[in-house]
């Protein structure tokens, strides 16, 4: 998080105190630095060096759309999962010969919302969903590009609710049954057989579980060539993870360059589709948040912030950690056992379980840090609560890229009678 550091004893992002962020939208708010997000995309887009390839950024990751653009204007496509990311996508100025539509459960509005666009691909994840597919293209007279996302049976040792390469998984289809699919794909004058896919899981540390599944899918490439049903796209996923406390995960260069050399030794000549989300803009965010109180229960400390489980799901969800530091610095102040908690009703709503750290005093600002990713688009209104702003730093200046949402938002699409 090169972005967020202490200047004159006062975190920054880039060169803008967040405090006075804070003093002008109020608290919380997320805070994401656009150096970082251009960097991390560039280092993605370098690493292939002339080699074809298309990064469409995991819109689920941070749909927000001035990201999306900041992005499309780098040259991302997008990874979409819903007819609501490809709405985002294309509103943001995404064309739509560089989205490819993932996800096991496309209904057929979005598919035809799809088509109509004209998107890249999609990634089809059961027989069933390209007989959905098909159809909806023969009723129309439009032909989809089509891609079967292979489930490679790979362990990408990560937390199990974001693992999805194994054959255990609900994603994706076995190698046998994804050849299966190419048959009969050929078969049928309404598809056009475009690539093939894969993604193993979010937040892998290590580049040996890709390249584990990349040579499953090479097998099938070469199992297809034989039969004459060429590729043109070759769709690895996301999942590169992000350091949060002290995982060292590659660089996405490094795992580029790991992959090309991987396929080039398998004879894969495919332009190459990534989707990486986190590993783009989750160090590029923080979620600031004024403590409340403070108190002590039977010995144990307590720090009531103004952020909850519903602005930032992660550490209730996935016991996810994320380091917290002070908007300003702590240097006198001796570590204690502390749990930071929100205003929620449950004992589940916790940012930090039994971190040591400086106390926070009532009315001090801190920062969730590594919180770019899977942040605000995972937040809800749970306990009634407007979702936070989002504001997003250049340099000294910043722009708020969503406003606060107020008590009017919150019940705009209701009715009493
Ligand atoms: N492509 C597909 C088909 C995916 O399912 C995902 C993420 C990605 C790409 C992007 O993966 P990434 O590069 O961001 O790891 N909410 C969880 C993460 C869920 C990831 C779901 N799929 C979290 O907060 O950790």
């Amino acid at each position: 998080m090169e972005e967020f550091s202490y200047q004159d004893g006062e975190l920054c992002c880039e060169d803008l105190p967040m405090s006075r962020i804070a003093k002008e939208v109020g608290t919380p708010f997320y805070c994401y630095s656009a150096a970082h997000i251009i960097k991390r995309f560039r280092a993605y887009d370098q690493a292939f060096g002339d080699r074809k390839h298309l990064i469409c950024f995991a819109v689920k990751a941070n749909s927000n759309l001035v990201i999306l653009n900041l992005l499309g204007k780098l040259g991302a496509g997008a990874d979409i999962v819903s007819g609501g990311e490809l709405f985002r996508a294309l509103r943001a100025g995404i064309p739509a010969n560089r989205i490819v539509f993932s996800g096991v459960g496309k209904t057929t509005e979005e598919i035809q919302a799809a088509l109509d666009a004209g998107i890249l691909m999609f990634n089809i994840e059961s027989m069933q969903e390209f007989h959905a597919i098909a159809k909806t293209c023969r009723e129309t007279g439009k032909k989809a590009r089509i891609s079967f996302r292979v489930n490679p049976d790979v362990d990408p040792k990560t937390h199990p609710y974001i693992s999805t390469g194994l054959k255990k998984n609900k994603f994706g289809m076995p190698v046998h049954d994804a050849l299966e699919a190419y048959r009969e794909a050929k078969r049928n004058p309404h598809v056009e057989i475009t690539g093939i896919d894969c993604h193993i899981g979010s937040q892998l540390t290590q580049i040996q579980p890709f390249l584990d599944a990349l040579d499953r899918v090479a097998a099938v490439v070469q199992t297809l060539n034989d039969e004459g049903i060429q590729l043109s796209y070759l769709d690895t996923g996301g999942g590169l993870g992000i350091r949060y406390h002290d995982e060292t995960p590659p660089d996405p260069g490094k795992l580029i360059r790991e992959l090309i050399k991987r396929m080039d030794a398998n004879g894969l000549q495919q332009t190459v589709i990534v989707e990486p989300g986190r590993s783009i803009c989750g160090n590029a965010g923080a979620l600031v948040t004024k403590v409340l109180y403070t108190k002590e229960n039977s010995g144990k400390t307590f720090v009531i912030v103004d952020a909850a489980m519903n602005d930032l799901p992660r550490p209730s969800l996935y016991q996810a950690y994320h380091d917290i530091w002070h908007l300003n610095q702590t240097s006198n102040r001796k570590p204690c056992l502390v749990d930071i908690v929100g205003p929620i009703c449950e004992t589940g709503d916790f940012l930090a379980k039994e971190r040591e750290m400086p106390l926070p005093a009532q009315g001090e600002l801190l920062s969730v840090m590594s919180a770019g990713a899977y942040g605000f688009s995972m937040s809800s209104n749970y306990n009634s609560r407007p979702r936070i702003p989002e504001v997003l730093v250049n340099g000294s200046e910043f722009r708020v890229i969503r406003k606060r949402e107020s008590y009017e938002d919150l019940v705009r699409i209701e009715e009493i009678s």
